[in-house]
């Protein structure tokens, strides 16, 4: 079993905010996060399929061609987007990086043919990222 990781970036705006909370239970649960006017993140997304290589091309997958299912179904869909105002996913739930990154497993999961997914890695900032094994 091989596993191969495709990276790809994105920026998107959020804010943490519990609409059946107090102004000071929010802030003191999600402080900055709730920031009213919202805050933005460089998104690092990684996407790790898992399986043997083909024997005629030595690839798990395509890279080229993962890298074009990520860009198409997520980049493209949320990038420069406000998560909580633009993205119906959002309007019920809290859009943090564990429930964004299911999100995106959700999304992803039928465009891969031929191996499986394995893993995606969601970065929100250098030092705070979130895994999803699709379990
Ligand atoms: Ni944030």
């Amino acid at each position: 079993m091989v596993y191969l990781t495709r990276v790809e970036h994105f920026n998107a705006a959020h804010k943490l905010y519990n609409t059946n909370w107090s102004e000071e239970q929010n802030k003191k649960v999600f402080g900055k996060c709730s920031n009213a006017n919202f805050h933005g993140h460089n998104f690092e997304i990684f996407v790790t399929v898992k399986g043997a290589p083909n024997p005629d091309t030595g690839f798990v997958m395509n890279a080229h061609e993962l890298s074009v299912i990520i860009k198409r179904e997520i980049s493209d869909r949320f990038d420069h987007k406000n998560l909580n105002l633009d993205v119906a996913y959002f309007k019920e739930m809290q859009p943090s990086s564990e429930n964004f990154v299911k999100v995106i497993w959700d999304l992803l999961t039928p465009f891969i043919k031929d191996c499986e997914l394995h893993c995606i890695k969601l970065m929100e900032t250098p030092r705070i990222y979130v895994e999803y094994y699709g379990e």
